[in-house]
């Protein structure tokens, strides 16, 4: 029997129509090129993991600042690419990316930011991912420098909705067939693992090169905040800040997402 292929990065497959859902997300472009410039020198470097389509990269690279990015997924990195060659030149020369796993590099180099935006913490599956990647986040930074990353909160209703319906449906057209789309969701959440094991839909609507519903898997592991902290902890991090939102706001029972400052233990 020919072995499962593994369809964890499907949802990374159709970059065009990734950069078109997430358009106007700007709120973690602008606070991870805003925690760059209070935080670093002006031109320094930085690591970005898990790069992705390169929308953090690009508002790294428009301060000044070198960027590396590394990302698993080659139609995500062409189109990081693509993305930093339309850049001025002064920009676009300090972008370098790199194919990789984020629980297994070795850049030979030390970062004083290490920065993972938009959830891709939520791809470390098992505790010996968090732990493998984490590590290599240290052994990456500076002694002084600092891992910034975004997960979702978990929410608890979300978790448990009846993953026999579809949800957050809404219409759109591709933005490159410009065939009319649905976009659905659902999801089974596993308790015990803590991974939620999402199914994206589109199904078409109107004539156009999609005939039939194609389903896109999507895994993500839900990080409790103190499970977070203490994963930190033992993997020597100090949480700096743990925060609600890109605003600053403080994290409690309301908040969508944590956005987590750490610097590794001083020895
Ligand atoms: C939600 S996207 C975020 C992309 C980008 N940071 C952004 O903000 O738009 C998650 C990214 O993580 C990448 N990814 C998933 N697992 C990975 C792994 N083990 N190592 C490196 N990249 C991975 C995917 O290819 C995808 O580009």
């Amino acid at each position: 029997m020919a072995p499962k292929r593994d369809r964890t990065q499907d949802h990374y497959s159709d970059v065009v129509l990734y950069d078109y859902e997430y358009r106007r997300r700007r709120d973690d472009v602008n606070y991870y090129a805003a925690l760059a410039m209070g935080e670093l020198p002006p031109e320094s470097e930085i690591l970005e993991l898990c790069c992705g389509s390169g929308r953090i990269t690009r508002g790294l690279l428009r301060k000044g600042f070198h960027v590396t990015g590394l990302d698993l997924s080659e139609p995500m990195l062409q189109q990081a690419k693509l993305g930093i060659s339309r850049l001025p030149k002064r920009f676009r020369d300090n972008a370098t990316l790199h194919k990789g796993n984020m629980i297994d590099f070795d850049l030979k180099r030390k970062f004083p930011l290490v920065v993972m935006a938009f959830n891709s913490f939520e791809h470390l599956y098992s505790r010996a991912e968090i732990e493998a990647c984490l590590q290599q986040v240290k052994s990456h930074l500076t002694p002084e420098g600092v891992f910034a990353f975004d997960v979702q909160m978990p929410d608890l209703a979300w978790l448990l909705k009846d993953p026999d319906k579809r949800w957050a449906r809404t219409k759109f057209k591709h933005p490159v067939t410009g065939q009319e789309l649905a976009y659905s969701t659902n999801h089974e959440y596993d308790p015990v693992t803590q991974i939620a094991h999402i199914r994206l839909y589109y199904e078409p609507l109107g004539d156009g090169p999609l005939k039939e519903t194609r389903v896109v898997p999507l895994r993500q592991r839900k990080f409790f905040p103190a499970e977070l902290r203490a994963l930190l902890h033992y993997s020597g991090f100090e949480v700096c800040s743990h925060n609600a939102d890109f605003a600053g706001d403080k994290l409690d029972e309301f908040a969508d997402s944590q956005v987590l400052l750490c610097r590794p233990y001083k020895l």
